[in-house]
């Protein structure tokens, strides 16, 4: 099935030889074959006698890359009201975790829902993300910390993928926090984690591995340990690091060949320069700052400066970032990060995807995955801009249009 995509503004995303000057065309058009782009250019420049089975007249609307959501904790059961009035009342997010809130409550919430209603509720929010523009979306465990409930987690997660148009990432974050059952032993918990992923990613559920290494999880010497496990296992490694002090966890990530760090508010000069050397991407949730009332912002002109690519995500989870909103990201990176408008539009595709280890996806280019978003406005710009207006919004995923 080819289909034409025409009178379409075109953010490319893309900055290969053949590629658009800044990644625009004005009057562009996009053809797709089946779940590929076969062409993209100058409407001008449509290859003569093209043959379509369908063509649609976008109106000059603005057509860019489906978004790609590279950061969520999406499958969890509870919500952290309360905990966010405690934090307005000046208790903070560490003091609550090391009281055994935090995280274990979402994860004792988790452990008591059933399979039906973490579905249920992690497909209501998929859905959200969707209707702003995602295409592809990873998904962390780390809110069932223990072999059954992990699993549990990582299921539903690929459930999600099956049953949704949306590419679903797995990502086994084991190494979120310490469940009670294993209070004061952190390397036992270890023992258990490390021991049960080879059979979690014989069951197809785990497409990369992620541990939190902070002073209220776990230390670089433990974050190592499960790195060496995920190497053992072919699996890659990514990291939330430096979101609430700098423990050198960028630096150990990248050399692992880390996919990407996340959070990096006090990421040092060592840590980019670990990060660049590596091909680490950069993964800043601008979500989980704002909700924290973070004041240090992550280095994102010494990451520009050593060319670190910058990736951003919703960060959706209970406690730090309780956002649907992909394009409230994008805003905030502008408003709170200074990233221009073109850094967060890149920061929601092409980056979003190579922090996912997706090559084939976030630029359109002939060759590329024809996952798309159609929006009713004029400008890249505007994505950033009019935060909280929802824009409408035609998807298409794998060169079919999606409802
Ligand atoms: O990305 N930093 C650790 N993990 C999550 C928050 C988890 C939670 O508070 O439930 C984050 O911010
Ligand atoms: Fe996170």
């Amino acid at each position: 099935m080819r289909t034409l995509w025409r009178q379409a503004r075109v953010a490319t995303l893309d900055d290969g030889p053949d590629a658009a000057p800044g990644g625009w065309i004005e009057r562009g058009a996009l053809v797709t074959d089946g779940e590929r782009i076969a062409w993209v250019g100058d409407e001008a420049a449509l290859p003569a006698g093209l043959q379509v089975d369908a063509e649609h007249a976008l109106g000059g609307a603005l057509l860019t890359p489906g978004l790609v959501d590279a950061h969520t904790h999406l499958v969890y059961g509870g919500h952290r009201a309360r905990e966010f009035e405690r934090r307005l009342q000046g208790a903070s997010y560490e003091e609550i975790a090391r009281a055994g809130g935090g995280i274990l409550s979402t994860v004792a919430a988790t452990r008591a829902a059933d399979d039906a209603q973490l579905l249920a509720l992690a497909e209501a929010r998929a859905r959200a993300l969707q209707a702003e523009g995602v295409t592809t979306l990873e998904i962390k465990s780390g809110y069932g910390l223990s072999a059954e409930h992990e699993a549990r987690c990582l299921r539903v997660a690929r459930r999600l993928g099956e049953r949704l148009p949306l590419t679903v990432r797995t990502t086994c974050l084991s190494a979120h926090a310490l469940p009670p059952e294993f209070a004061g032993r952190p390397d036992d918990y270890l023992d258990a984690a490390i021991a049960w992923l080879p059979a979690l990613q014989a069951e197809g559920l785990v497409d990369a591995v992620d541990a939190f290494c902070e002073r209220i999880a776990f230390t670089p010497a433990q974050t190592r340990r499960v790195f060496e496990a995920a190497q053992r296992l072919g699996l890659p490694v990514k990291l939330h690091a430096e979101q609430l002090s700098d423990q050198g966890g960028a630096a150990l990530a990248a050399e692992f060949g880390a996919l990407s760090c996340d959070h990096l508010e006090h990421l040092s000069p060592a840590g980019v320069a670990a990060m660049a050397a590596a091909g680490t991407v950069a993964v800043l949730l601008p979500g989980a700052y704002y909700f924290l009332r973070e004041t240090q912002q992550p280095p994102v002109a010494a990451l520009r400066a050593a060319g670190v690519p910058i990736a951003l995500a919703t960060d959706h989870n209970p406690g730090s970032s309780p956002t649907l909103s992909p394009l409230l990201m994008l805003n905030m990176a502008c408003t709170l990060f200074r990233l221009t408008p073109q850094e967060a539009l890149a920061g929601m595709t092409c980056h979003g995807a190579r922090a996912l280890g997706l090559a084939d996806r976030g630029r359109l280019r002939a060759g590329l995955r024809a996952d798309l978003a159609v929006w009713s406005l004029e400008h890249p710009s505007e994505l950033c801009y009019a935060f909280g207006q929802r824009p409408a919004v035609r998807v298409v995923q794998g060169g079919v249009e999606r409802a």
